[in-house]
């Protein structure tokens, strides 16, 4: 299994890097959690081995020059936290772009929350958005995320209020100009 698909990204406390199924234990243990999944996906707890097996092999397969999802490791001792992503985001159906807009987004296990910690590592993911070019990035919660929508603002995304475009339902946008 090659580790060169994506960069390793670092934080004052945070380790960001590829997953690999090493990996597959810690995204069981965090996916087949309710309030994990509340608000992203299907909403339905992944509760099987092998949910989080495919779950992992997506997220290798997300990485590009700009684009993947990183899993979020302690610095200091290498605890696994969550994920952070950066990736085209679908458009609803009947949106017409001229470009894909770049999503950045994070899930952490509920043992992480309340630290700050996915703030610090999605600011990671948006200096090396920038270090690739990207001029502009999109956030998009559900519209009772508070959580969710706290993290955005801490990175100093803009609320632009609800949008049809995304994901076929109504989601809260934020976005932030680089
Ligand atoms: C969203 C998520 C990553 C936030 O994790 P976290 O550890 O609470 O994040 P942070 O500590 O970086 O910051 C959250 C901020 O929101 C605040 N907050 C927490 N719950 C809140 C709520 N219900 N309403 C408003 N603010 C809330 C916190 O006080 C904190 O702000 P502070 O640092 O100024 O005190 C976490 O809740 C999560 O993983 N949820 C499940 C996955 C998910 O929904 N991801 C987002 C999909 S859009």
């Amino acid at each position: 299994m090659t580790e060169d698909l994506g960069p390793t990204l670092l934080t004052a406390r945070l380790r960001l890097r590829v997953p690999n199924e090493t990996d597959t234990v810690f995204a069981q243990s965090m996916y087949s959690v309710p309030q994990v999944v509340r608000y992203i996906g299907s909403g339905e707890p992944e509760r099987s081995r092998q949910q989080a097996a495919a779950r992992i092999e997506r997220y290798r397969e997300r990485f590009g020059s700009l684009t993947g999802v990183w899993l979020v490791e302690d610095r200091a001792n290498r605890t696994p936290l969550g994920f952070v992503l950066l990736k085209p985001i679908p458009f609803s159906s009947g949106v017409e772009a001229e470009q894909e807009d770049i999503e950045i987004g994070w899930h952490l296990h509920p043992d992480a929350w309340g630290n700050s910690f996915a703030a610090e590592a999605a600011g990671a993911l948006v200096t090396h958005a920038e270090s690739q070019g990207l001029r502009r990035l999109v956030a998009v919660t559900h519209p009772d995320n508070g959580a969710s929508k706290a993290v955005a603002l801490k990175l100093d995304m803009t609320a632009r209020g609800l949008t049809p475009r995304y994901y076929n339902t109504t989601c809260e946008l934020f976005t932030l100009d680089l």
